[in-house]
């Protein structure tokens, strides 16, 4: 069977990953593009690389280009798709890659986003393990609305949850600093991202708890099992187009050794295709994970000061955004989970 898809957002980061990826997806057919100030352009002449959609033209984005399409993608600043998502059909599968309908504490929401809360939808972390043994996946199988995850959540969320679940780690410390690329700021000018700015520099920003994945990553990790949570995250801004690094710790409860903790990481993701855990020494790099739906986590034991040490490495244009986004209405259509989706990277 054929899904017909629409992708909202097109022009941006976001949206040209979504169609990089449904191009080489044998059940997708992606027939409407739409985007904001680039409607009426060939999506080509704003994608270049995406050769294969020939001469579709971007359409604005309203909800009646959307309509009759099995499955909307949107990529949309966030504000921008729960107005839109009301008006569309409850028979079409939605998917926000933006913030919209991420968290589902309205206090949350106020305390970092601006305008009012939505209902959160099923989030789009399939892999992320929860309290009872299951994962997330098991809460996307048939929904017809998803919320793709935050990439910067989605780094650290993998990289923390299972020593949440196998209750190894204390939830209540945990330090997490990623060295990111500036494509998770989408494609709009902003001076901090020019290359005479960004090019031979590194800078931290959102500093001080006042990043907008914070909330998410503690959300999914009372998911995991945390009962209380606190995270601090700071990213800096490093001159690579994509990728995340991200290195998180967090304190160890009494005795547990560095053996029982590797043990628990790889239990987590045995099965899992796009998340592995990799062999004690190793430690990922973003390239390794380039243009692919992959996590790659490593892990340590700082025995002195008695904390976990994880580093986990993922595109955030694919398993931080549209990977996330076409794995999860994978398993919402009951299509298999792994289908279109790339696990190799292009290193170098
Ligand atoms: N970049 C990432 O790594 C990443 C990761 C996870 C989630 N996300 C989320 O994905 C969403 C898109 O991010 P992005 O990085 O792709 O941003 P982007 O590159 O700036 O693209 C934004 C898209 O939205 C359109 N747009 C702008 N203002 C609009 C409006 N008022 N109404 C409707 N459409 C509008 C733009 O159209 P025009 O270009 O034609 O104006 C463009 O197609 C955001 O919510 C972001 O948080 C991004």
């Amino acid at each position: 069977m054929t899904f017909s898809v629409a992708v909202a957002g097109a022009s941006g980061y976001a949206g040209g990953e979504v169609l990089r990826l449904l191009a080489a997806h044998p059940e997708f057919e992606v027939r409407t593009v739409t985007a904001h100030s680039n409607a009426g352009q060939r999506l080509i002449d704003v994608q270049p690389h995406l050769r294969s959609f020939g001469d579709i033209v971007l359409q604005d984005t309203t909800a009646e280009n959307l309509a009759g399409h099995d499955v909307v993608f949107l990529a949309l600043p966030h504000g921008a798709s729960a107005p839109l998502a009301v008006h569309l059909s409850q028979d079409t599968l939605v998917v926000d890659c933006g913030a919209d309908h991420r968290l589902d504490d309205p206090q949350d929401w106020d305390a970092f986003y601006s305008g009012d809360h939505t209902p959160s939808w099923a989030y789009g972390i399939p892999e992320l393990p929860l309290a009872n043994d299951g994962t997330q996946r098991d809460n996307l199988r048939g929904v017809k609305r998803i919320a793709a995850p935050g990439c910067n959540a989605s780094a650290v969320s993998l990289a923390i949850a299972p020593g949440i679940r196998a209750d190894l780690i204390e939830s209540t410390d945990i330090i997490s600093v990623l060295s990111v690329g500036p494509s998770g700021a989408g494609k709009s000018l902003k001076v901090d991202l020019l290359a005479s700015e960004l090019m031979g520099s590194a800078s931290a920003y959102a500093v001080g708890g006042i990043h907008r994945h914070t909330p998410e990553i503690a959300q999914n990790l009372r998911k995991a099992g945390a009962h209380e949570v606190s995270v601090s995250m700071t990213p800096v801004l490093v001159p690579m187009a994509r990728g995340i690094l991200a290195t998180s710790s967090a304190r160890i409860k009494e005795g547990v050794t560095l053996e029982q903790l590797h043990a628990a990481w790889s239990a987590a993701y045995e099965n899992e295709p796009f998340v592995q855990v990799l062999p004690l020494g190793q430690f990922p790099r973003t390239a390794d994970t380039l243009g692919a739906n992959t996590c790659l986590i490593g892990l340590a034991l700082d025995v002195p000061v008695g904390r976990v040490v994880v580093v986990s490495a993922l595109d955030n244009l694919v398993k931080g955004t549209a990977g996330a986004a076409i794995q999860s209405a994978n398993i919402a259509l009951g299509i298999p989970e792994a289908t279109g989706l790339p696990v190799n990277g292009v290193a170098p």
